[in-house]
């Protein structure tokens, strides 16, 4: 497995995978948005035998922000996630994030990899969810 960025052509691929991980209450990037995000070199893909088979994006910001992260369901389980954002944290000295509060699965890799909840934000999510801000030390 390889983390490397994604190129613009790479699009197609990285939507499917956007969809298949986000549903409606989740709001999934738009072409429009991925494609905008991509253009500018913020987005590393994870790759086994040339196949794109999940993706971190990180906002540059004085603290940079993982704004979305995601493992094709097909791909699950075995660690691409934890590779993506170690891979993240190797570039970035600090990284932040909100995290749905019901996302168990999501909170329990950041938690593995250090991140510590700093607080919460109300009904942050369209569905009224409350989101869950973390950080690295
Ligand atoms: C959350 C997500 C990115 C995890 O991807 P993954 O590649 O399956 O995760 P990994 O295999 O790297 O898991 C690493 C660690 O994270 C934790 N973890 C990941 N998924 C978990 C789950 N469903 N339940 C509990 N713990 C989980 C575990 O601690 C795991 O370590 P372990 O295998 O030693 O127990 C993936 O489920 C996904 O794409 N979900 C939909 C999108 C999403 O919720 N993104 C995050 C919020 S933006």
């Amino acid at each position: 497995m390889i983390c490397k960025h994604t190129r613009p052509q790479e699009l197609h691929a990285l939507l499917e995978i956007e969809n298949a991980c986000f549903g409606q209450k989740d709001s999934p990037l738009t072409k429009r948005a991925m494609g905008y995000h991509l253009k500018r070199g913020r987005v590393v893909g994870a790759y086994e035998e040339g196949k794109l088979r999940g993706y971190i994006l990180v906002f540059p910001r004085k603290i940079p922000r993982v704004y979305s992260l995601a493992v094709h369901p097909n791909a699950r389980g075995r660690g691409i996630a934890q590779i993506l954002l170690q891979h993240a944290l190797h570039v970035n000295a600090r990284l932040r994030l909100e995290v749905r509060a019901d996302n168990h699965g999501a909170i329990a890799l950041y938690e593995k990899l250090g991140f510590t909840c700093k607080g919460l934000k109300k009904a942050f999510y369209p569905d009224g969810c409350d989101a869950k801000v973390y950080s690295t030390p």
